[in-house]
Formats: structure tokens, sequence, C-alpha cells
């Protein structure tokens, strides 16, 4: 009777092992597993379709390790109905966290109230929600960097350069005239930047007389035009161009391109953000400098964010400025350092 007893205690005890070893089993493979959504504002934004590239490998990176990560990444077009609704969609189909590029920056409520309701975190980045609108919920998050000191950085490249280029001042007046060109209304890094690289400018004793200003969305094409509009009211005196992104500064220089202008009137043209294309110019000496908008950083800030907001570990080792937001640096570029960029 003994020796039956002990049989049956030690099958039962094998038969609770085993379901607890399936059970945990369970539990890991669940625990494994991350369906990230990405929303981005436009496909046809240079610089943003670069940093979901590198968003992407960095996802890629932390999944070859010991976790399985699923990607979703939807591109709104400009529109943020289409992006509410593609955010509602990554939402249904299970997504356990959301990484967002609003396309307007003040209107996130619709997305913050679908990702409340389901407990899903957000993680903007780039274009900042006001900061009213990021307090609306503890689990939101932003990763960009500081425009302010893009516009600084900028403003020093040039003032050095106006310098160091005794001929930049073309009509030798002591004074520079410049354009800027502007990327959207109402974007954090517009007219931040402008304003910044004005101010940096001039407290490096650089003297200036504002031509004109016009905005051009970090839109290549329309900055050409844009280039075209204030070159034909301005003429030659034009001696410096400060743009917002670099593929506004391209667009500049494709329209004295297109007037077949020779180098002797030619302004000298500064970007920002170090896109493949931005690099390249400024190797090639078109444009004068850039600043680097570090999308590599960027992503893998996003990615491990999102991987330890899912997995809810590794919180303690990120650094939040006001335990929500991640910036990070800019960097300038010059013909001299802009390999060490590639
Ligand atoms: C900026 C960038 C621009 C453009 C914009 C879109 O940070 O410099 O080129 O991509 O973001 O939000
Ligand atoms: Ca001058």
């Amino acid at each position: 009777m003994k020796k039956q007893n002990k049989t049956i205690l030690a099958v039962i005890y094998c038969l609770c092992i085993l379901f607890l070893c399936a059970c945990a089993k369970e539990q890991r493979e669940a625990d494994d597993k991350a369906q990230v959504g990405v929303a981005y504002y436009n496909k046809s934004d240079t610089f943003l379709n670069q940093l979901i590239d590198r968003l992407k490998e960095q996802f890629d990176r932390l999944s070859a390790k010991d976790i399985e990560i699923t990607v979703t990444i939807r591109d709104a077009a400009g529109s943020q109905r289409t992006q509410d609704d593609q955010v509602k969609e990554l939402l249904d189909a299970g997504c356990d966290v959301l990484c967002v590029n609003l396309v307007d920056r003040a209107d996130p409520s619709e997305i913050i109230d679908l990702a409340r309701e389901r407990d899903v975190p957000i993680i903007f980045f780039n274009r900042e929600p006001v900061a009213e609108d990021m307090m609306q919920w503890d689990k939101l998050y932003y990763v960009g960097a500081d425009a302010r000191q893009s516009g600084l950085m900028q403003g020093e490249l040039a003032a050095d350069y106006i310098r160091q280029n005794k001929k930049a001042d073309r009509n030798k007046d002591g004074k520079i005239q410049y354009v800027v060109l502007e990327g959207e209304a109402g974007h954090q890094d517009a007219i931040i930047r402008t304003e910044h690289a004005i101010a940096a400018l001039k407290s490096k004793g650089i003297k200036l007389e504002k031509l004109s200003c016009r905005i051009a969305n970090w839109n290549r094409a329309q900055a050409q035009n844009r280039m075209m509009q204030m070159i034909s009211q301005h003429k030659n005196s034009i001696e410096l161009v400060l743009a917002n992104n670099d593929d506004m500064a391209l667009g500049a220089l494709d329209a004295y391109k297109k007037l077949n202008v020779t180098e002797a009137v030619l302004p000298v043209f500064f970007g920002i953000d170090g896109t493949d294309i931005g690099l390249k110019a400024v190797e090639e000496k078109q444009l004068a400098a850039t600043v680097y908008n570090d999308k590599e950083g960027q992503a893998a800030a996003i990615a491990e964010l999102a991987v330890s907001l899912v997995f809810k570990k590794g919180m303690d080792n990120i650094q939040f400025t006001k335990e929500k937001y991640i910036y990070l640096p800019y960097f300038k570029v010059t013909s001299e350092n802009v390999k060490t960029f590639y």
C-alpha cells in the first residue's frame, strides 16, 4: 500500500513538474516577442526615410539577440487623418509599442486616446508634440534633438567660414546679405533653427543684412522654386543662403545651376541634417558645411526604449530629460571631417 502511494505521489510530482515547465516555456516564448508599430509623416522626406532605414536596422540588431521583434511601418503621406487610421490598425493588429512621427505635431490627441485605451506606450520622434500633450499620459516619450543647438552650430559654421573667406562679402560693404529657406511653418526645427543661426552669426561679430525668407517645407524642389523667386528679386546681391535642412540648401543650389551663373556670383550655402546627399555635397564643397542630425543615435534610442517598454526591463539604464525626453546631440560637419560621418 505504502509503495503504491509513493508511486502515485511520484507520478503526480512528475506531472506537476512537466506542467510547470510547459507554462514557463509558454510564458517565455510569449515574453520574447514584440510587435512594434511605426507610423511616420511622409516618405518623400529625405531625412525621415534615412532615419526609418536606421530604425529598421536597430530593431533587426536587437531581434537577432534573444528576442523576436516584428516591425510594421506605415507612411501617412502627409495626412494626420490617414495616420490616425493607421495607428488604429496597428493597435488592432496587437502592437505592443508605437513609434510615431506625427504629421501634425499639434494634433496627437486621437492617437494618444487610442493607445491609452489599450495601454500601449508611445514613443514620438522627430516631430515633437507640445509640452501639454506630452503630459496627457505617463506612457508618452519623445526622442529627437535640440533645434536650438543645430541653429547655433549652423550660425557658428557660417561665421567661421565668413571670417576665413573674406571674399564671402562679395560687394565689400562690410555686411553679409543673406536669405533663409525655412522648413514647415509650426515645426520645432524651423523657426528655432533660423533664430539661433542668426543669433550665433551676430554674436560672432558678423554684420548681416536680411534680404528674404521663404518657406520650402524641407523640400528640394520647393526650395529651388523659392530660390528662383529670390534671385529674380535680389539678382546677384545674395551672399549667403541659410537653409533649415540639406535638401533645401541643395534646392537653392539647383536654382543657381539652372540659371547657369558663374562661380563669382554664387553665394555660400549651409544646410542641416548630413543626409547621404548632404554629406556628399559638403565633401564636394557645394555646401560650405552642414550640421549632423544624428539619425543613428536617434534610431538606437527609439529601438532601445521600445524594447525596454515592451519587456519592462532596462528602463533604469536610460537617461531621460524630464522623465520622458531623449535628446541626441548634433555635430558640426565641414569638408575636413565629413569622411568620419559616412
Ligand atoms: C527635421 C529635419 C528635416 C525634416 C524634418 C521632418 O529634423 O532636419 O530635414 O526631415 O525633421 O520632420
Ligand atoms: Ca556684402
